[in-house]
């Protein structure tokens, strides 16, 4: 079976016992604004999968033009509202809603309730490993090293990409199950000497096809995170060779997903992700998880109380 389909199995137990403890199931609302349409994607399948599993899932939507404002006002309701243990804020924002909106956002989030891992509060409690809510993509990425037994302890792992949502948790998780780590990033110099070091090798930088096969020690695990859309042919003439899957796909829709590895590294890594299909249920499995932890986590706190 898939590895996110037995986490989803997992956590099938759990949500049954609080269901029948609290006569009421998990609950997630989703915040989404605007009208991306990556985001209408990725939400849909989290809102499918919670639901699904027999969790309560709401959406909500906001205007593209809706102020931040608005955003702030919906995300102080569901804080306060009992029918939802977890909240997610979809990413990104309308760029009507100013530059800090983000981060206004998320710290707005009640940390009990903060599905994502994206709060301040629950950033420092990962780095000092002791972690409640962690943001979803990363450990979603752990949990498929773990379930598929790859050594991580002494091991070199390379993250490249160091965003809040990915390179950054990823990077403490791997520590924390220790690795040793490198932080690689656009300015980084010298990145394919240091990528062909790793031992596990995590793309999460955003650039389609970025990772070639120079970057690869024979062997290596690698992680792709990335999901890239080409629409431009002239794109999908240039990375990818005559013949190759890319190109059948990208002529048979007009646009084609790719992720920041190259295809061709899976003729010298050991493992290498899909995209699609690989990190991509992985993180939406993860907000299930997250989701019935928190639920749980806060009938504990109130219960101490
Ligand atoms: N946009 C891309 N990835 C994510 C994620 O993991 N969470 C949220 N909230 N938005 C995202």
């Amino acid at each position: 079976m898939a590895c996110a389909a037995r986490i989803r199995d997992d956590v099938a137990p759990r949500i049954a016992a609080f269901t029948e403890r609290h006569g009421r199931p998990p609950g997630l609302g989703v915040v989404l604004a605007g009208q991306n349409p990556a985001s209408e994607v990725y939400v849909r399948n989290k809102i499918k999968t919670v639901a699904g599993a027999g969790c309560r899932a709401e959406l909500f939507r906001l205007d593209q033009s809706a102020p931040v404002e608005e955003a702030l006002a919906l995300v102080r309701r569901l804080n306060a509202d009992e029918a939802f243990d977890a909240i997610l804020v979809q990413s990104p924002l309308p760029e009507g809603m100013g530059k800090d909106a983000e981060q206004r956002i998320f710290d707005a989030v009640d940390p009990a309730k903060d599905v994502d891992g994206f709060h301040p509060f629950n950033v420092g409690l990962l780095v000092q490993k002791r972690p409640a809510l962690v943001a979803c993509t990363p450990l979603g990425c752990i949990e498929l090293l773990e379930r598929e037994g790859i050594a991580m302890k002494g091991r070199h792992a390379v993250v490249i990409g160091r965003s809040d949502i990915v390179g950054k948790p990823m990077a403490m998780l791997l520590l924390h199950r220790d690795c040793t780590v490198t932080i690689c990033h656009s300015r980084t110099a010298g990145l394919p000497e240091i990528a062909r070091s790793a031992d596990i090798l995590v793309a999460a930088i955003g650039r389609p096809g970025f990772v070639t096969r120079d970057f690869v020690k024979p062997g290596a695990t690698v992680i792709d995170v990335g999901i890239n859309t080409l629409t431009d042919e002239a794109d999908v003439t240039r990375l990818f060779a005559a013949g190759s899957k890319k190109r059948a796909a990208f002529a048979e829709k007009g646009s084609v997903l790719v992720g920041d590895v190259h295809p061709d590294v899976e003729e010298i890594a050991g493992a290498v992700t899909p995209v699609p299909g690989g990190v991509g249920p992985l993180t939406v499995a993860m907000v299930l998880r997250n989701t019935v932890t928190a639920a749980e986590l806060r009938a504990t706190r109130k219960a101490a109380m």
